[in-house]
């Protein structure tokens, strides 16, 4: 079936500087990423995972480390070059790997072609691709504010024209105009480029915040949840953008695309799987901001599952490049059982590189610190083994790698059936080879204070997860007949009974019937 790929999978982001390094220059590389794709899948200790999403590699002067792209056609040179790339793509693809890549539409950088015709003057044909307005008495033209925390206002007057730019993020990362006809349609060309390469898909970047008010309104001061609305971002002309894309998408067979979509508000979100005429899937974020809890989990999951139309299919992520680590976030002992949840909801899974194995926040010393809004610690180096540097590099790494590698690294785990990565491991297999997780219904289940319990059910299969969120044993009472353990986090429990207790954070997967 079309489009079962994406849905039954799981992915796996890979942020390429830390991934791993093959020429001793201390930054990861597309070549490194190749070396090591059997971690991921191709052989019997392989995690499983279906389908890798990579973050960018394109030129860029790495103000946002690839996310200010100066050629979208082209990888920069820290990373490789594209015959580099294609031979990433026929390796993935080898092991029964896709690949999707991250999209950049929202702004450029300041040294993309694009930008350097436009802020020459005020008559240059690109000037209308980016965001030019004449300020207010000395002030930029409105309200506006970078979404990084500490950049202050989205706009930089350009000395040159003596007009304001947009940038959403760092002033080296103009807003392109997505208003402009000729903006579109170059986009759509980098899609085809790619697409036309052989990629499964794309990640987009900022999905839900390219189209601005056209006519540049400030943001209203004071704001009560959700309105009234901001103007500079999730507006309804960007629904037609994604409509767009998703045309284009269409021309390929079998390509995906899942969009980074910040907004707080559900029934906002849910509006982005349009009429299965968008992008396939926006992030659902809702997971990874939530503390550790389970009954704000299950209010979570439940009201997602309430509000997405029969079409839409949902998915779950804990970690990315933006977050700190969920092991530090929530703590290492309630790693696995974050993982259960992770790998046994509806919807398609994300994990983020190193969390199979564990993989906390490193922290950075001050002298250390290269990203502007500090997220260098979710960022580090693949802990692969205990050698100096962790097997990454040969060099100095452009991060400081963890001081954990006794414990945490793909070497210590992968052949001690009790270690995370096992654990990940099951789960996947498990999942994979289940009709109830990969596409069964989902419908939550009674349970005590500080469990969170539910059952997926496919034609001839159901399963029950039973969640442990507290660092107690908790007595509890299965009310389903006939369960047989499948797997429990804690690698000591061969079985469970109808009265069971529930170590400490321990989490249980068990089949009825
Ligand atoms: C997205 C990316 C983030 C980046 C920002 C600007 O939020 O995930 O890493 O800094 O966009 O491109």
């Amino acid at each position: 079936m079309s489009g079962s790929w994406w849905r039954d999978g799981v992915f796996y982001q890979i942020y390429p500087r830390s991934f791993q390094d093959s020429n001793g220059d201390g930054v990861g590389d597309l070549p490194g990423i190749t070396a090591r794709l059997d971690h991921l899948n191709g052989r019997d200790d392989s995690l499983g995972i279906d389908a890798i999403w990579l973050s960018p590699f394109y030129r860029s002067p790495m103000k946002d480390f690839g996310y200010d792209v100066s050629d979208y056609r082209d990888v920069d040179p820290a990373f490789g070059t594209l015959a580099d790339f294609d031979r990433l793509l026929a390796e993935a693809h080898r092991r029964g790997i896709r690949v999707i890549v991250d999209l950049v539409p929202n702004h450029t950088s300041d040294e993309h072609p694009w930008f350097v015709e436009s802020r020459s003057s005020t008559d240059n044909p690109r000037r209308d691709w980016y965001v030019w307005r004449a300020g207010r008495n000395g002030a930029p033209p409105n309200n506006w504010r970078s979404w990084f925390e500490g950049v202050g206002p989205a706009w930089t007057r350009d000395e040159r024209t003596g007009e304001w730019y947009l940038h959403h993020f760092l002033p080296g990362q103009p807003d392109l105009n997505w208003w402009n006809e000729g903006v579109r349609a170059a986009m759509d060309g980098v899609m085809r480029f790619w697409l036309d390469r052989g990629v499964d898909g794309f990640r987009v970047d900022v999905a839900h915040g390219l189209v601005k008010d056209p006519r540049l309104r400030g943001n209203p001061r004071v704001r009560v949840f959700g309105r009234p609305a901001p103007r500079d971002r999730d507006l309804d002309e960007v629904h037609e953008v994604h409509r767009r894309w998703r045309r284009v998408i269409d021309e390929y067979p079998d390509r995906m695309a899942v969009g980074e979509v910040h907004v707080r508000d559900l029934r906002r979100l849910v509006r982005y799987y349009g009429r299965d005429d968008e992008l396939q899937m926006p992030f659902n974020f809702h997971l990874l901001r939530q503390p550790w809890s389970a009954a704000g989990f299950r209010g979570v999951v439940d009201e997602w599952e309430r509000l997405l139309p029969a079409h839409a299919w949902p998915n779950a992520t804990l970690s990315n490049h933006d977050v700190v680590r969920h092991a530090t976030r929530y703590g290492v002992e309630r790693a696995r059982v974050a993982a259960m949840l992770l790998l046994t909801l509806r919807g398609t899974p994300f994990l983020y590189y190193g969390e199979e194995i564990g993989m906390t926040n490193v922290p950075i010393p001050a002298d250390r610190v290269v990203d502007v809004v500090g997220r260098d610690g979710e960022r580090t180096p693949m802990q692969w083994d205990a050698s100096p540097n962790a097997g990454f590099t040969s060099a100095d790494p452009w991060l400081p790698v963890a001081a954990d590698l006794g414990r945490v690294s793909v070497a210590a785990q992968r052949g001690d059936p009790t270690s995370l990565l096992s654990l990940y491991r099951r789960l996947v297999r498990v999942r994979r080879g289940s009709d109830a997780l990969r596409r069964g219904a989902y419908r939550v289940l009674p349970s005590g204070p500080g469990v969170y319990a539910y059952e997926r059910t496919a034609e001839r299969e159901r399963l029950v997860v039973v969640l442990n969120f507290t660092d107690r044993a908790q007595r509890l009472h299965l009310a389903v007949a006939d369960t047989r353990l499948v797997l429990s986090t804690d690698p000591g429990r061969d079985a469970i009974s109808e009265r069971l207790t529930l170590g400490a954070n321990e989490g249980i997967l068990a089949r009825a019937g």
